[in-house]
């Protein structure tokens, strides 16, 4: 497990109107990204801003800040979840997953190869929050008995993520082209192993 350094104090306004609530601290215990961690906190922290500001993970974007727009969206036990309305100390042995722990052994996720080849991406302030919709759809998708990729599935999964910039077209065909691959290798690998095996 990670233990981290004290709270860096430039967060911590101890002249606020209600000093004992500013320094009230807690220690914070939950898996990021598969690690292990404990991070001393103020009480009333969000996750976003455990995430961003004691633990360096600046991917998840703090956009509206009150649970409108989705650019803080993280997976909690891989669910899509709006870090900035969700408190830190509510999560306690929970796993949260970020943007950084997307890709695997230094290579990106195919949504994120997805996204850059097609252009999904403008100006890249929803992009964190999307991808991580767009992972949970992908699980959920992968998990199913009989997977079919539909766009009106896509489009439920990103619902809650705003984007300014694209019209959603291409972030669509990328979410669309990332299931259609992995469901393409799924069934490539099954057919392998049913072939050893006969
Ligand atoms: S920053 Fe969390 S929903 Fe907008
Ligand atoms: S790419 Fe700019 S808000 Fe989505």
């Amino acid at each position: 497990m990670t233990e981290t350094a004290p709270v860096d104090s430039t967060f911590l306004d101890t002249t606020a109107a209600e000093p004992t609530r500013a320094r009230r601290l807690v220690i914070c215990r939950l898996q990021v990204n598969g690690e292990g961690v404990a991070v001393v906190a103020p009480v009333h922290w969000t996750l976003l801003e455990l995430l961003r500001y004691q633990l360096g993970l600046i991917g998840s974007k703090q956009g509206c800040d009150k649970g409108d727009c989705g650019a803080c969206t993280v997976l909690l036990d891989g669910k899509p979840t709006l870090s900035c309305i969700t408190l830190a100390v509510a999560v306690q042995g929970r796993c949260v997953e970020t943007v950084e722990g997307l890709g695997v052994g230094g290579e990106p996720h195919p949504l994120q190869r997805e996204f850059a080849e097609r252009g999904a991406a403008q100006c890249g302030f929803c992009t964190p929050g999307v991808l991580m919709s767009a992972a949970a759809y992908l699980d959920e998708l992968s998990s199913s008995a009989e997977p079919v990729v539909r766009q009106a599935d896509i489009a439920a999964a990103l619902g809650g993520n705003l984007c300014r910039c694209t019209g959603y077209t291409k972030i669509f065909e990328a979410v669309h082209a990332a299931a259609t691959q992995i469901l393409q290798r799924s069934k490539a690998l099954a057919d392998t192993s049913t072939d050893d095996a006969s």
